[in-house]
């Protein structure tokens, strides 16, 4: 593993991305920034936190001949990797959002954002960028994010946090790569935020409407049960859960 500090970067997805072209980079090379200035997040959104209070960093994790159809297989894997590391620091009532957002009770403590390079049906190699709120206390403007910190009143060590985080990462990833999905399936079913409890969700072009989360379906879809008794199947674009 290679460890590569910045005082700042954009996005340490973005600066990943253009060492990986640039030549010739080990597997599990690490980039971890203190401040980010363009930080992004999931469909196209930014991911803007207080300079040198949280963790901001980014993987470089080799693929090849992984199959693109078990993506998420990859997406639950790395959201288990940091559910498993705030299980270990008794982080309360955390959950994964699907499709990988950490939550603590109702807040969001941590973002994930995978990003590919793709070669004909199956992936090259992925860049995973995770961002954790570990010690910053205020979120103005944001009432639904929370941090570590917030949660225990505990100021962590971020290079430890850091450390812990990527052993999960290797080991949920040789889990995965040894094609133990059902077993990373399972977990993530186990630890699913609003999994069986009534919940309201807001469609992509509007209407607002209600449904229990049964789990998640062919190709990461959220299955829903409707209040018709109906069963349906969402993309991450089509549903928004509403909190
Ligand atoms: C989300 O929208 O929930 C995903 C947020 C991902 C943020 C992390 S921080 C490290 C890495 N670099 C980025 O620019 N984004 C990811």
């Amino acid at each position: 593993m290679r460890l590569i500090k910045l005082d700042a970067t954009a996005s340490t997805n973005t600066f990943l991305k253009e060492l990986a072209k640039s030549g010739y980079l080990d597997d599990f090379t690490v980039v971890w920034a203190k401040n980010q200035t363009r930080g992004r997040g999931q469909m196209d959104g930014n991911w803007c936190t207080e300079p040198g209070k949280n963790l901001t960093f980014s993987v470089l994790k080799k693929m090849e001949g992984f199959q693109l159809n078990k993506h998420f297989e990859l997406n639950m894997a790395v959201s288990l990797a940091v559910f498993r590391t705030l299980d270990l620091l008794k982080i309360p009532r955390i959950a994964v959002k699907w499709p990988n957002d950490i939550m603590s009770g109702s807040h969001k403590i941590c973002g994930i954002l995978i990003e590919n390079s793709i070669v004909g049906i199956s992936l090259k190699s992925v860049i995973i960028g995770i961002g954790l709120n570990v010690n910053q206390s205020h979120f103005p403007g944001n009432p639904k994010a929370s941090s570590l910190y917030n949660k225990t009143g505990i100021v962590y060590d971020l290079e430890e946090l850091l450390q812990s985080l990527i052993k999960n990462l290797k080991l949920a990833l040789s889990i995965l790569q040894m094609g133990e999905g059902e077993t990373i399936l399972h977990e993530y079913h186990s630890n699913l935020f609003r999994k069986g409890v009534a919940s309201t969700f807001k469609s992509g072009d509007g209407p607002i409407f209600n449904g229990i989360i049964l789990g998640v379906g062919n190709e990461g879809k959220l299955r829903v049960r409707l209040e018709d008794d109906s069963l349906e199947e969402y993309d991450i674009k089509e549903i928004t859960l509403l909190y």
